[in-house]
């Protein structure tokens, strides 16, 4: 199975940039399943009902989330109801949504997991305990698994990739937007990518017009971060083939796109 994760879709730029390259990505690659973390993809905060349509209009066929699921209250309206959209499992009991979903298209089966860090995020409950349990239940009927680790640390990051090594198909980090240089299959059959990085503004500051961020690191006083909506975007994610016979990872590769400037290998 060929899969495409795209990373934290950032306000309108990174909706344009969706907009703009995904056709380029699926005659590249002839994905069966892709799947986006959308947690800034509204204004940088949450997301809206008419982007997740939107979104899945264009191709992707599963959402995931993270610590910015709840910034747009919109989504207590429909979150519940949409079996394509994941915020991360390890919340606490009871949360709206769901943590992990399977996701069927073209043919093909992907079972999908969303999970938060907790180091400098909020202290939630366990992701490596919640990985146990969720993925271990999914293996009892599916192969193909991806975990989307939303999470700070890149040791917590990548002490996740050798908790599920043989266990997922693909362990992705999100988060922090930038992405990292260390794709790589481990020995037990995962993929493995620290950050699959952002979708949006480039010349911001993690996607924020750099005024508002430069002028809270230098004065330590409060102020409003907005998304640098005029910038241009770059556009990053990870390209994974999965043998479907036993879920280990055949191929890994990181995508990133600049806008008016051509990248191709
Ligand atoms: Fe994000
Ligand atoms: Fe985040």
């Amino acid at each position: 199975m060929k899969l495409i994760f795209i990373g934290d879709i950032v306000g309108s730029p990174g909706r344009r940039a969706i907009k703009e390259k995904l056709s380029y990505l699926k005659s590249k690659y002839n994905p069966h399943i892709i799947i986006a973390n959308a947690e800034n993809s509204a204004s940088g905060r949450g997301i809206t009902h008419a982007i997740a349509r939107q979104l899945f209009e264009q191709g992707i066929h599963g959402i995931t989330m993270g610590n910015h699921t709840w910034d747009n209250k919109e989504i207590f309206d429909f979150i519940d109801d949409e079996p394509r959209m994941i915020r991360p499992a390890n919340f606490p009991p009871g949360t709206p949504g769901r943590g992990y979903t399977v996701i069927k298209a073209n043919g093909k089966e992907l079972a999908i997991v969303n999970l938060q860090g907790r180091t400098f995020l909020p202290a939630i409950d366990c992701p490596f305990r919640a990985a146990d349990e969720i993925v271990d239940e999914l293996r009892q009927n599916h192969k193909c698994i991806l975990v989307d680790f939303h999470a700070e640390a890149t040791s917590e990051k990548i002490a996740m990739g050798w908790h599920l090594d043989g266990r997922a198909s693909l362990v992705v980090g999100t988060h922090t937007h930038v992405q990292s240089n260390d794709d790589r299959i481990l020995p037990g059959g995962t993929a493995y990518l620290t950050d699959a990085g952002m979708v949006g503004p480039r010349d911001g500051i993690l996607g924020m017009q750099q005024e508002g961020v430069l002028y809270r690191f230098k004065t330590q006083l409060p102020s409003r971060f907005n998304v640098d909506e005029e910038g241009k975007w770059h556009f990053h994610g990870v390209y994974v083939d999965i043998d479907e016979e036993t879920g280990h990872a055949r191929k890994i590769e990181k995508i990133r796109l600049m806008e008016d400037e051509w990248r191709m290998e």
